[in-house]
């Protein structure tokens, strides 16, 4: 396995996508075509398809698209198994995003495996830790309630646009020491990569990102800063600086994984509570118990998936997996396994603790959980005392974007 980021070639794994490209080995019996992330289906409600996915398919079935086939994962052991398990279950090639064969690089730490992508991971952990993040506290508190005065008087804002967006991408902008006047250019980048079925826009969509990431790179080197980019570029592990593609890949992945997945996680639960007032009275008589009711959240609205490549043949649940086969665990559908989380549908913060998927487990868990989990903290406190009571706007019909990140297009909130 080629685990040289200063020297990436791109990965060998065929990539399969439609019903003639369905490897010999896959038992017809387990070929399904879901539509997950795409169908008219799964847009109409994309969480309660996923929780349904236990009663409608196999734990494990092969799922044939024109975005990719793939392997689909339901089970919550199943997905700690795999996401544990990197020797057998390897993120090397396993990221969607499109890249040119002739300049290619890896999205660090997220396609390199363990033990090597400690070394990428050790540079930017002081920065992500949960003591790290601790000290942006203050700043978020401050943006949450300058966000809030902006709109308050109105009795009505668009949440996604108003406050679920700005308000971890500013903070988002400011840890990497990117400019906050890019912000709407760089949330339209990260829409159209992660949120388009068509490869040639994803493909566009990467050359921009890539031009605008390697002249921010060239600026930070001639002119450092405290912030993350400037970190990357000026990192030299063990004494040996980090090559271009290096600092490449690794700005390149924090850009794509920081931006989109905060707003598109509360975007949901901020729907979720407007058309619950009952659970919302309840995190405000219980304002203690919010970690848990944080948790609880993101195990119902959590917004991604994990994507591995098989280095080898493996059996799993009786089914014979081989070699160069990819697999996608569904984490909401984990999330929502009623093995492990009895009457998953229903939203309980007091539930009892069992390892919640939204930012994965093992490895490659993510780096930003502490961040993600901090700003939704903090974004419901501010929130909840200032707006106790709210409502989706009469008449609205709520759209979610089809893609890798799951999330309502806009979320028009009253009160
Ligand atoms: C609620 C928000 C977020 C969710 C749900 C989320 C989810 C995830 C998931 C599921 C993974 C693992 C992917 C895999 O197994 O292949 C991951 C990895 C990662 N995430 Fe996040 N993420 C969020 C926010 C963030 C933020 C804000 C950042 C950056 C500041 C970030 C940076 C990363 C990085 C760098 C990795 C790769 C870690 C590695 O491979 O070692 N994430 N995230």
């Amino acid at each position: 396995m080629a685990v040289d980021a200063a020297n990436p070639v791109p990965p060998t794994y065929p990539r399969r996508a439609g019903m003639d490209q369905v490897p010999p080995h896959i038992p017809q019996e387990l070929i399904r075509s879901v539509g997950i992330t795409f169908s008219p289906e799964f847009l109409e409600a994309p969480h309660a398809f996923m929780a349904d996915l236990h009663d409608k398919q196999p734990p494990l079935f092969y799922d044939v698209s024109m975005m990719g086939n793939s392997w689909q994962a339901l089970k919550h052991a199943d997905a700690l198994f795999i996401l544990r398990h990197p020797d057998i279950f390897t993120n090397e090639g396993a990221t969607p995003f499109p890249r040119d064969p002739d300049d290619y690089y890896y999205f660090i730490p997220q396609e390199i495996d363990p033990p090597h992508h400690r070394k990428y991971r050790n540079i930017v952990d002081p920065v992500f830790s949960p003591q790290g993040v601790l000290k942006l506290e203050a700043k978020i508190r401050k943006l949450a309630n300058d966000l809030i005065d902006s709109f308050i008087d109105n009795g009505e804002c668009e949440f996604a646009e108003e406050y679920g967006r700005p308000l971890p991408v500013m903070v988002f902008l400011d840890i990497m020491g990117l400019p906050q006047d890019m912000r709407d250019t760089f949330v339209s980048w990260a829409m159209d990569l992660l949120h388009s079925n068509s490869r040639e826009i994803m493909g566009e969509t990467m050359v921009k990102i890539t031009a605008y990431l390697k002249s921010a790179i060239a600026d930070k080197k001639a002119h450092p800063d405290d912030g993350v980019v400037s970190l990357i570029a000026h990192a030299a592990p063990g004494g040996v600086p980090l090559s271009d593609k290096e600092v490449f890949g690794f700005v390149a992945f924090l850009f794509i994984a920081g931006l989109d997945t905060v707003f598109a996680t509360m975007n949901n639960m901020w729907l979720y509570l407007a058309e619950n007032p009952d659970k919302v009275a309840e995190m405000i008589a219980d304002p203690d118990n919010i970690n848990a009711q944080v948790e609880e959240l993101l195990r119902v609205w959590s917004v991604t998936f994990s994507g591995r490549v098989l280095t080898q043949d493996f059996e799993l649940r009786g089914v014979q997996l081989k070699k160069d086969d990819r697999i996608t665990c569904i984490l909401p559908a984990c999330n929502f396994d009623p093995e492990v989380f009895p009457n998953p549908r229903e939203v309980d913060f007091h539930r009892p603790r069992q390892t919640v998927l939204a930012f994965t487990v093992g490895p490659h868990s993510c780096m930003g959980a502490h961040l993600a989990r901090l700003e939704i903290k903090i974004g419901l406190q501010e929130w909840l005392k200032r707006i106790p009571k709210f409502a989706v706007k009469p008449g609205t019909h709520t759209e979610y974007r089809p893609g890798g990140v799951v999330g309502p297009e806009a979320v028009p909130l009253v009160w």
